[in-house]
């Protein structure tokens, strides 16, 4: 994981366009976002899972850094007030602090747009095209209306922060379904390209996607508990938001109690399923330890 976490460290900075080139404030922007910290969790499942498929991580670091940029552009929205309204991110003040609100927005509309550019354009060469079509609809399709940004609209709705606003329903439901598309989709998505680009085939992937898809529930689940939890020096965001905002979380809905059980529980599904894919010990299960039990 360390090997991984270091490429993507080495590769992110020559992807994103440098400050001094034109637009250089939008650039200065772009590289305050993502070159300031973060787990850099999904390009890093996304190279554990395409060694799991039989792939060489190294040969996808630059298209897994794509994924990192579009993450990036999410939290950069994520964090405007108009949306969650917060200051500080990765130990950093926000986009729209260090620059201004304007900015932030073209900030996500940009690294969004860049990712994708990324994930379209490598691995380079002929023998790839495949694998780069492939990996740019399924992470396109994951963040679209009907994936993350479609979690992030029932998110707000459910908080009331936009018209239509607490609709009757099962709020347990209504949860899930905010997590399971908000962060577990573009996680899901993360390990599947990973196998894609290895060259497993559809038939082949769904040990690998039902992995992502209950890692990246866990992965909000513990993001809420540790809002609740956690202290502004170890998260790099400021916590206590979600109580203050009213969102519907883990730890609102349920209790901290309850959220750290069905994290308890998670971790050895997650751990099975990865079991399945790569034998015992793996890196894949590791990784998911390491998630349940964050502290950042
Ligand atoms: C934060 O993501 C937003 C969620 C989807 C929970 P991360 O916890 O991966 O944030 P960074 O990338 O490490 O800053
Ligand atoms: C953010 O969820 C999910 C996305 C950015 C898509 P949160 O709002 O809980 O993430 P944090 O807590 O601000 O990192
Ligand atoms: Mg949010
Ligand atoms: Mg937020
Ligand atoms: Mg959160």
């Amino acid at each position: 994981m360390d090997l991984e976490r270091q490429a993507v460290e080495r590769v992110l900075p020559r992807l994103l366009p440098a400050e001094d080139q034109w637009p250089s404030r939008l650039h200065r922007a772009m590289r305050h976002a993502v070159l300031g910290g973060g787990k850099r969790i999904r390009p890093i499942l996304a190279c554990l899972a395409n060694r799991a498929a039989g792939g060489d991580p190294e040969a996808i670091t630059e298209a897994a850094c794509g994924l990192e940029m579009i993450h990036t552009y999410s939290l950069v929205h994520d964090d405007l007030p108009t949306l969650d309204d917060d200051v500080l991110r990765r130990g950093r003040p926000t986009v729209h602090v260090a620059f201004d609100e304007p900015t932030a927005i073209l900030v996500g509309d940009a690294l969004l747009t860049e990712g994708l550019l990324v994930l379209a354009s490598y691995p380079v060469g002929p023998q790839w095209a495949a694998a780069r079509a492939e990996a740019v609809a399924l992470v396109a399709e994951a963040i679209g209306s009907r994936g993350m940004v479609g979690g992030q609209m029932e998110d707000l709705e459910a908080t009331g922060q936009v018209a239509g606003d607490r609709v009757p329903g099962d709020p347990g439901v209504r949860l899930d379904l905010i997590h399971r598309h908000k962060t577990g989709c573009l996680l899901r998505a993360s390990v599947e390209a990973g196998a894609v680009w290895a060259g497993l085939p559809v038939d082949q992937r769904m040990g690998f996607v039902r992995y992502g898809e209950c890692l990246g529930l866990a992965f909000q689940i513990a993001d809420d508990v540790l809002d609740s939890t956690a202290t502004a020096a170890e998260l790099g965001k400021s916590p206590g938001k979600d109580a203050e905002a009213d969102k519907l979380t883990w730890v609102t809905l349920y209790g901290l109690k309850e959220a750290q059980k069905r994290l308890d529980e998670l971790e050895t599904e997650i751990v099975e399923l990865a079991i399945n894919i790569e034998g015992p010990d793996g890196a894949l299960a590791a990784l998911a330890r390491t998630v349940v039990r964050r502290r950042s």
